[in-house]
């Protein structure tokens, strides 16, 4: 390993062709970008981003080089590296990449030293391992750091019980927080590239079968909405009543998972918890059904527990692991439990990912000019970010509102009018 450990140089022009693809759909990133490349607002800083190494994210780590950043990255999950993009940051953008897809998770660890050793000042992370390693095992690096970015659920929950227990060393912002991200990216993002997955690794189709979604929150209505488009009879299983009364609400059939488990065809976890499929479900789930999970990390499905219930496996097509179970039923499993949108497709669309890397971008660019003067939390991203990349999406999709005349202005920040 020298300045990069990524699986094959010659993927890229391949790689480098669709970064261009997916740019199409990043009118705010690239907007940015110009902006940057004028201004840098990033000159001299060092970065360390471990993120699912993308088309996207290679556009995100081409608008902070263009700012002035010197940047590293490594993979946020060992199955989601698109290798050709690897490929393609490394031979043509010059931005060192340690990431490969299916890496085993020594290597996994290792890419994240490596991105550590380039003694990052700024921090971007997916999950929160990078700044869990950091905290864990590299104290020699951690003061040089002045700030961090999140960018899911799951990593703002880790960081959060960080910062609750004083353990946070450096100010984090939240990007999974602002709204330019959780309404659209892990919603309408994960809706349609969770279905894509599940699509292309089964090829079944989802009329008329029933689907069972675990965790109605932001990825899991996407998941559901989309489902249902699909002609699917979907319920969802939840521990939130709230969350569960607007599920059935929205027209959603809503059981817990020991009862939904025994009538779906498909079930897909989404919650970012634990076991939220294990022994009690598999022993009763149909012959074929079919499971994934969209949540962060590989534990919401018990995959030893399944491991261990079966007396075969085997693999009829790329991204389905069949397991036997001793009754004749067989469970199948997809894409090893990781990610399904991004281990059996391509993640999410880059339309959304324009809004959520102008926040990762925006973010880092005010954690730079804050030169570590925010305190040792979780802080949002700054409302006024959010509402600019609103409207930079929306000028970019052609579209205008509405504004306040003053008397409405007036009306609306006064208390005396009234019946
Ligand atoms: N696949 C992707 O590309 C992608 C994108 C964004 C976020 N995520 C990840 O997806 C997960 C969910 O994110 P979110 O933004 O929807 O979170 P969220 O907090 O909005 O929703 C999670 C929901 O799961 C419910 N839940 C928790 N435990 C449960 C259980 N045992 N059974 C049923 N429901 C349960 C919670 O009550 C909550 O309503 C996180 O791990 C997040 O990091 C994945």
């Amino acid at each position: 390993m020298s300045n990069h450990d990524v699986k094959d140089l010659s993927l890229a022009d391949q790689g480098r062709e669709r970064i261009d693809w997916a740019l199409t759909e990043m009118p705010v990133l690239s907007a940015i970008h110009g902006r940057f490349a004028e201004q840098q607002p990033l000159a001299g800083a060092r970065i360390s981003g471990c993120l699912h190494i993308t088309t996207e994210t290679a556009n995100l780590a081409r608008t902070l080089k263009a700012g002035g950043a010197e940047l590293v990255l490594c993979a946020s999950n060992p199955l989601s590296t698109q290798d050709d993009v690897a490929a393609a940051l490394v031979q043509h953008y010059r931005i060192p990449t340690f990431a490969v897809r299916g890496e085993d998770g020594g290597t996994y660890y290792r890419h994240i030293a490596k991105a550590l050793d380039h003694r990052p000042q700024l921090t971007m992370d997916d999950g929160a391992d990078l700044v869990s390693e950091l905290h864990k095992n590299r104290s020699d690096v951690l003061r040089d750091v002045i700030g961090g970015t999140e960018e899911t659920t799951t990593g703002v929950i880790r960081l959060r019980a960080m910062a609750a227990d004083h353990a946070l060393k450096f100010p984090v912002i939240a990007v999974n927080d602002a709204m330019t991200k959780h309404l659209f990216d892990n919603r309408y993002g994960t809706g349609q590239s969770t279905l894509d997955g599940i699509i292309r690794a089964t090829n079944i189709l989802l009329a008329g079968k029933t689907f069972t979604v675990a965790g109605y929150g932001w990825c899991g209505r996407g998941i559901a909405m989309r489902a249902k488009g699909h002609g699917a009879q979907v319920i969802i299983t939840e521990v939130d009543p709230l969350r569960a009364l607007e599920a059935a609400m929205d027209g959603f059939r809503v059981m817990p998972m020991h009862k939904a488990a025994a009538c779906s065809d498909f079930i897909v976890t989404a919650t970012g918890d634990k076991h939220v499929l294990g022994q009690t479900h598999f022993a009763i789930m149909k012959d074929g059904c079919v499971i994934a999970n969209a949540g962060h990390f590989n534990v919401e499905i018990d995959i030893p527990e399944l491991e261990s219930l079966a007396i075969k496996k085997h693999r009829p097509r790329p991204s389905v692991e069949a397991y036997q179970l001793k009754d004749g039923r067989t469970i199948r499993l997809l894409a090893e439990g990781r990610l399904v949108n991004l281990a059996a497709a391509e993640g999410h669309p880059a339309t959304v990912m324009d809004m959520s890397f102008a926040n990762q971008a925006l973010s880092i660019a005010y954690l730079w000019e804050q030169g570590g003067d925010l305190d040792n939390t979780v802080h949002p991203v700054p409302t006024d970010i959010d509402q600019q990349i609103a409207a930079m999406k929306l000028a970019a999709m052609g579209l205008s509102i509405d504004s306040l005349t003053p008397e409405q202005q007036a009306y609306l920040s006064s208390w005396k009018e009234g019946t």
